[in-house]
């Protein structure tokens, strides 16, 4: 149990003693307390007012607490019973159990296997911003998993079949003369995609060459099948090179083109439990309203669609896998696309439509507008690390003028990556965001490289001190003990972010708490202190918590910076 729950427990126990089934809440900062009991639910059975309540009910706990040490305080206010920790015992605890334990916080495993399914490109063009924001959710959430105790399984969904990927093919075919890729060969091919829209304006016949395009895939054509395989190939090839970059890790991908065709048993149950109907054009429809509208599943020619894939792929996934929990990390523009599917599992009658769960998020915009492909003003995943990291190399030369160029490009690049997913992850997972690459990589702001820097910082004391961090007898001032406190909220905040599946909060924390840890810093010589190994222990501590929640984030923590 964690310091913090132990004087809760406390509390709570006292508490109940004379209101029964009393449960405890964190009040607002404002208030100074550290936990308190609002006695509005209990005024209507003991027909008093919740202030007499908290008066008359607050007299015995105060004669009880000299007894629970971790306890500084109790007193009524209004009408709630305000509780105060004893901090300097507290925060000895929570130093101690930060120190003790290499990875505080971290929860028994569970037996309980979740598969986060994110990034899930289309081979037709290379990552794009929005990728990063995906990643950078999937793999943090992952992580936390991971953390909390759960099995996580990390896939991805390659899309590497269906009309979109045959317009590449068609305009490599057409106006690509058996070029090799002369860049990295996802652009390569990426470069097809645009060119095809392009052309596709002048000449909207275009559209049906691709469909014959496809039509000849799904037959197996030698030809288009060889096309293809290269093609596929070579975007595969440059996006694992961004991946590797950007830090995205997965168990295994699963390929569209392995699984698109085998839906047949699943569509037939379907039409048996009549959850599926053909309509007049011969399409196989899920039927769906007034709730949602209806879902074509399957074209009357028997090609398959993009949910048609998903129908196969989920049972396979619960079947092979034993999932406890399938987490889909997808924008939010396919909303409504998730809603029919689980709706679709439900009439089924899956035993895994509960278990299946949209983690959505919203777009990521640049200053100049949304990006898509079609208008050529994607921005490229790529391209933006790339200029993060020219910032980022920029502000390193800056201040440190004499750095070796290698030494540069390598911090440069951790500052770049911890700069854009910091960024991307801060937001809660359904705003939309206007990336600002000057703003990610500010030093000084609400950024990764802030972060990093305190990180930095912290740990160069721990270097220059020529003695060992020790408990001592923890008489925090106010500035230590906040910083304490905060740590203390470790556990808690990374049980709510797997709880919730949400990584902003954890993005949040780290960032107060490293706020926190600035204003000690600020005004507290460390070395050189009466209490200096005592404050080294804090400093330690404060460098664990920080480094293992940006290790959660994906973010690397840096010694120099
Ligand atoms: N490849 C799709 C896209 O780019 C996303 C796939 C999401 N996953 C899924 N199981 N449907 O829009």
């Amino acid at each position: 149990m964690h310091p913090f729950q132990k004087f809760r427990l406390e509390c709570e126990r006292l508490t109940q003693q004379h209101l029964p089934g009393a449960r405890l809440e964190v009040p607002p900062k404002e208030i100074g307390a550290d936990l308190a009991f609002p006695c509005f639910a209990h005024a209507k059975e003991l027909r008093q007012s919740p202030a007499d309540i908290a008066r008359e009910k607050v007299k015995p706990i105060v004669g009880e607490i000299m007894f629970s040490p971790l306890i500084r305080k109790v007193e009524s206010s209004g009408p709630y019973i305000n509780f105060y920790a004893n901090w300097e015992m507290l925060g000895k605890l929570i130093v101690n159990d930060i120190l003790k334990q290499k990875e505080y916080g971290k929860g028994k495993r569970k037996n309980k296997t979740v598969m986060i399914e994110y990034s899930s490109p289309n081979t037709n063009k290379p990552l794009h911003v929005g990728h990063l924001r995906n990643d950078s959710i999937g793999m943090a959430v992952s992580n936390v998993l991971d953390y909390c105790g759960y099995d996580a399984i990390r896939t991805a969904i390659i899309n590497d079949r269906g009309i979109h990927i045959c317009k590449s093919m068609y305009a490599y075919r057409q106006w690509g003369n058996n070029k090799k890729p002369d860049k990295k060969p996802d652009h390569f091919v990426g470069d097809f995609y645009v060119l095809f829209e392009q052309k596709l304006k002048e000449n909207p016949d275009l559209e049906q060459r691709a469909l014959e395009l496809l039509r000849k895939w799904e037959l197996g054509d030698k030809k288009t099948r060889t096309l293809w395989k290269h093609m596929s190939m070579w975007v595969l090839r440059g996006m694992k090179e961004t991946y590797k970059r950007f830090g995205s890790k997965f168990d295994f991908w699963t390929f569209e083109s392995d699984i698109y065709d085998k839906a047949k048993p699943i569509i037939e149950e379907g039409m048996r439990k009549r959850v599926f109907l053909k309509n007049e054009k011969g399409d196989t429809v899920a039927k769906l309203e007034p709730e949602l509208p209806n879902k074509v599943v399957l074209r009357a020619d028997g090609t398959s669609i993009y949910i048609t894939q998903d129908l196969v792929l989920a049972k396979m996934r619960f079947e092979k896998y034993k999932l406890d929990k399938l987490l889909y990390v997808v924008a939010s523009e396919q909303n409504l696309h998730f809603q029919q599917l689980f709706k679709i599992f439900a009439l089924l009658g899956c035993s895994f439509s509960r278990k299946c769960h949209h983690l959505s998020y919203g777009l990521v915009n640049l200053p100049t507008g949304r990006m898509k492909t079609r208008e050529g003003t994607v921005v490229d995943a790529d391209e933006l690390i790339a200029e993060v990291a020219g910032l980022a190399a920029a502000e390193i030369s800056k201040r440190e003028k004499s750095l070796p160029k290698k030494e540069t490009a390598a911090r440069a690049e951790a500052i770049a990556l911890a700069a854009i997913k910091y960024y991307l992850l801060k937001p809660e997972p359904v705003k939309d965001i206007l990336f600002d690459p000057q703003r990610s990589i500010d030093f000084e702001g609400d950024t990764g490289p802030y972060l990093q820097y305190t990180y930095a910082r912290a740990r160069s004391i721990l270097r220059k001190s020529k003695k060992k961090p020790r408990l001592g007898k923890g008489h925090y001032q106010d500035k230590e003990i906040a910083v304490v406190k905060k740590l203390g909220q470790f556990p808690e905040v990374i049980g709510k972010c797997s709880a919730e599946l949400k990584p902003h909060f954890l993005a949040n924390y780290l960032f107060e708490l490293a706020t926190m840890f600035n204003e000690f810093y600020h005004t507290t010589q460390v070395i050189g202190s009466e209490r200096e190994q005592e404050l080294l222990a804090l400093t330690k501590a404060f460098t664990d918590v920080l480094g293992t929640g940006l290790r959660l984030l994906g973010i690397a923590p840096l010694e120099k910076m």
